[in-house]
């Protein structure tokens, strides 16, 4: 039955709007005297839900288990956290398949409890970040669902079908990413729809305006609903060559048993940048930040995300820096230098929920934690924003299935055993030595390694020399120390292959970070006269282990990091 609106029902949401649009002005001031904005001195914490707390011990992480944990965010010195998705989905990419891009999988909780996170984080000054997945639905999304109910369904248009070649043949020879053809035969109206990833999750047809306007609306409605900005899942691959040609075929296999073939035709295309220009007009609507899952080859692609006129992705992630999967301070200085010369503001991140844990690709198996300090204390001092992963502070490692039969993410499965899947990245955050790390009074979803024992946050809490607690001193000086802040980069000793040293270098005030990236001790003298430092005097902020210096002169243990402030 029809209701007159009643006069508070009518002031509400006018009150709403207005308190949001003076928040969202708010955002969008610069925070320093260099113009830059507030995600440029933010450090951002990755958050995979599933494993991070568990309010209901049922096993699986949700949003109050995350509202539950904002003082150690805030503690640890976190100002964002990207949470990655949380929405309505079977969860057969746990997650990254969505069934329903304005709400919350009741595995999570409910809108009710994200705005209790949303008012919790703003309490302990954390930002929340969703994952926004525009490539692809799940295929149990409403709109898939009526796309393959007809050739003539209003939302036909919505996805990408096509005739195959032939009888029983696709369109063409594309592969999906995870496996098999990239084309999936719907027997209702015998065509074939695409999928980049998982059959499961089909891909959107973006050159459809009302997909676009649709999806442009559901992220200003979460920025509406408190949301400072995206992780953009994906977004390579969001066009596609319409004629479908072949892409070229290269020699060998893949885990996966597919040929190896060239993505050449379904990824990069120049109408990407188009969509990322729509969806950061939006964003700007609310002061709020885009960063981008961008996997590119060369820094030329990674330049082109931010936008010519910087009207794209904010944050487009260098994944050519996690590529570098050795403690190689040429190849580090030389990816360095690249980013550097972007002409954006540079992102690093050394884990994710895609890649095995940094602890255990950089790990030596007998310095793991001397190597966890020196690498976040080497990437939470670059010139740029940092992703860290949940986990990361403490020394997390990868957990991954010994049998086929434990494997959760489907690629485990089908790679199995050359690709034994994400699962091992994904294990529950480790809290205390209670069972289960803590996480949860049931079985997790996933099993925590033994080494839950040592490495949790009770535990390193206490200890001063833990990974946890260099991480934090390293945080709370990133917050605090302009030159860390704002300091432009200057690589130092170039031609030494063990040592990484560099100076952050603002208006007279100068940082100079140190890392002994080998096995043995290593003395460095430092010429810094080129800086205007005549005699350089080296003052400790931070060092792991105790670090000597005399003048210009240091000496650091294996694995040992220094962090100094410079002065004549
Ligand atoms: C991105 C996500 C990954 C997911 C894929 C498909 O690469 O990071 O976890 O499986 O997109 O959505």
């Amino acid at each position: 039955m029809p209701r007159r609106s009643s006069l508070p029902s009518l002031i509400l949401p006018l009150l709403l709007t207005f308190f949001y649009s003076l928040f969202a002005a708010a955002q969008a001031k610069p925070v320093d005297a260099e113009g830059h904005q507030w995600w440029q001195h933010a450090v951002f914490y990755e958050v995979y839900p599933r494993s991070f707390a568990d309010s209901n011990d049922d096993g699986v992480g949700d949003l109050n288990g995350i509202s539950s944990k904002m003082s150690y965010l805030q503690e640890l010195g976190v100002d964002a956290i990207w949470i990655t998705p949380c929405y309505p989905s079977p969860q057969i990419d746990f997650g990254y398949d969505v069934a329903d891009y304005r709400n919350i999988d009741p595995m999570y909780g409910t809108l009710a409890d994200f705005d209790r996170m949303v008012a919790e984080g703003r309490k302990h000054h954390v930002r929340i970040i969703l994952d926004f997945v525009p490539n692809h639905t799940s295929d149990q999304h409403p709109w898939f669902l009526d796309s393959k109910s007809s050739r003539t369904a209003p939302h036909r248009d919505w996805y990408i079908w096509r005739d195959g070649k032939g009888p029983g043949q696709p369109p063409n020879n594309w592969i999906s990413g995870f496996g098999g053809s990239a084309w999936t035969l719907d027997p209702t109206t015998n065509q074939y729809y695409y999928h980049f990833f998982y059959a499961q999750q089909p891909d959107l047809n973006w050159r459809n305006p009302a997909v676009e306007k649709e999806m442009l609306d559901t992220t200003r409605w979460w920025y509406k609903r408190g949301v400072s900005g995206f992780r953009l899942d994906a977004v390579d691959t969001l066009f596609e060559d319409p004629a479908l040609h072949d892409n070229p075929v290269l020699p060998g296999t893949n885990a996966q048993g597919d040929p190896n073939i060239e993505n050449k035709n379904n990824q990069y295309f120049p109408e990407v940048h188009q969509v990322l220009q729509k969806l950061r007009k939006v964003a700007d609507e609310s002061g709020a930040v885009l960063i981008g899952e961008t996997w590119t080859a060369n820094i030329a692609d990674l330049d082109r995300y931010y936008g010519q006129g910087d009207n794209e992705l904010q944050m487009p992630m260098d994944f050519m820096f996690t590529s570098v999967d050795k403690l190689s301070p040429p190849e580090f200085r030389s990816q360095i230098a690249a980013v550097n010369g972007a002409h954006g503001w540079p992102v690093f991140v050394i884990s994710n929920h895609d890649i095995p844990r940094s602890y255990n690709r950089y790990g030596d198996g007998k310095n793991n934690d001397a190597i966890a300090k020196l690498m976040g204390a080497f990437y939470l001092t670059l010139r740029g924003t940092p992703i860290m992963y949940y986990g990361e502070e403490i020394g997390m490692e990868n957990n991954d299935p010994t049998r086929k039969e434990d494997v959760k993410d489907p690629i485990g499965r089908t790679g199995w055993p050359q690709e034994k899947g994400r699962d091992g990245e994904r294990t529950p955050m480790q809290w205390n030595t209670a069972p289960n790390a803590g996480f949860s009074k049931k079985d997790p979803w996933l099993p925590v390694p033994p080494s839950y024992q040592t490495h949790n946050v009770a535990t390193e809490s206490k200890d001063p020399n833990s990974v946890l607690n260099l991480y934090k001193k390293v945080l709370a000086l990133r917050h605090t120390n302009q030159a860390l802040l704002e300091g432009s980069y200057i690589a130092l000793n170039e031609d030494d292959p063990n040592v990484m040293s560099y100076l952050r270098s603002y208006r007279g005030k100068t940082v100079l970070v140190a890392l002994n990236m080998s096995a043995s001790p290593k003395k460095t003298i430092f010429n810094l006269s080129q800086q205007g430092f005549g005699r350089a005097n080296l003052k400790s902020l931070i060092a792991s282990p105790e670090a000597s210096a005399k003048g210009n002169e240091i000496t650091l243990e294996p694995f040992g990091l220094l962090i100094a402030e410079v002065t004549q």
